[in-house]
């Protein structure tokens, strides 16, 4: 059974024993802010692969390379100029970049899926003290089995993986709530490979360039974590929703007027003030919510496609998809 450490009130003890995981190849569980991440030593093959044992993943996925600062990231992928605007202006954030890989830097072809990018970004908070102290870049999915939603708080990562993992730092409650926003920086062109933390309009306010988007054939490739169906809530959803069918659960935005919401069987507001950063922050725990609800269906009211708007749309779409 998972040991959880209080990481906010007792880092000292927290810190000891993710170290201690760490080097013995295992994975640790890390909260970021956007959500809690199953961590390993992104250097050994062994730490790597058991990312994927605890997950269920079914196939080598690139992962996330998470580091402690620039200077760090540096030695293990290549910056332009460009790169390393966004780097500056977002970092420590929700931004991962996906950049060229540095030749001999030491990151495992495990944890790129043997391509010649890695996707790098740096976390923060704990996350990024945790890297620091370890020193070696850490290799981090989201911390839920393959195919569920994303965790954004200790508690949910200690029900589906507590008799998988070790160790479990918490923090409380992620602060952005959905995972990082991931470009790629090809030449003097930044592609979107997934919506997430950061809006795509502030990237391109930093950059002064457009992102391109769209890149969806590309992204499918580059990107094999985006299957449709991630995300997936037992329970099915109906998006884009203006009334409640008999059996459903209800997720609101910012208040609106929902017909028959009386009658959901489970009834949550991701923002009463229609804030999208505090939506994309309740996201997952309401959709857990909501699931954990009973009802056949979750109906979700219409949420403004600017900003995070984006990013929640995104997740809320692959949950809706049909599971495979
Ligand atoms: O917020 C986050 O990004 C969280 C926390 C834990 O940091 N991590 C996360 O990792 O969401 P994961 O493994 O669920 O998503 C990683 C995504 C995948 O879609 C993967 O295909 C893509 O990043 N990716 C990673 N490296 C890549 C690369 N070199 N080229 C293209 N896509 C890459
Ligand atoms: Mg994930």
């Amino acid at each position: 059974m998972a040991e959880i450490f209080d990481a906010s009130r007792n880092w000292d003890n927290a810190l000891g024993a993710a170290l201690a995981t760490l080097k013995l190849a295992k994975p640790v569980v890390v909260p970021t802010e956007t959500v809690y991440g199953l961590a390993a030593d992104a250097t050994n093959p062994e730490a790597i692969t058991s990312i994927y044992e605890v997950k269920g993943r079914p196939r080598f996925n690139p992962l996330i390379c998470h580091m402690a600062d620039m200077a760090m990231a540096k030695h293990y992928a290549a910056f332009s100029p460009l790169a390393e605007k966004l780097a500056k202006a977002f970092w420590p954030g929700p931004l991962t970049l996906v950049l060229p890989l540095t030749p001999g830097g030491g990151i495992h072809e495990l944890a790129t899926a043997g391509l010649s990018t890695v996707g790098v970004r740096v976390p923060r908070g704990l996350a990024g003290d945790l890297i620091r102290a370890f020193g070696k870049p850490l290799a981090a999915p989201s911390a839920n089995t393959s195919g569920k939603i994303s965790p954004t708080t200790a508690q949910h990562v200690a029900e589906d993986l507590g008799d998988k993992v070790e160790v479990i730092l918490d923090a409380g409650a992620c602060g952005v709530g959905l995972e990082s926003t991931i470009i790629k920086v090809d030449g003097d062109r930044l592609i979107l490979l997934r919506p997430g933390g950061v809006a795509v309009e502030e990237i391109e306010a930093a950059a002064g360039q457009t992102v391109e988007r769209g890149a969806s054939h590309a992204a499918a490739i580059e990107a094999p974590g985006m299957l449709a169906s991630h995300y997936a809530p037992g329970a099915a959803m109906r998006l884009g929703a203006k009334q409640v069918r008999d059996g459903e659960a209800l997720i609101n935005f910012g208040a609106q007027p929902i017909e028959d919401a009386n009658i959901a069987l489970a009834n949550f507001d991701l923002s009463p003030r229609g804030d999208l950063h505090e939506a994309a922050a309740n996201l997952f725990s309401m959709m857990k919510r909501a699931d954990a609800s009973g009802a056949a269906t979750i109906a979700v009211a219409p949420i403004p496609m600017a900003g995070l708007g984006e990013a929640i749309n995104d997740r809320l779409t692959r949950a809706a998809a049909p599971k495979t």
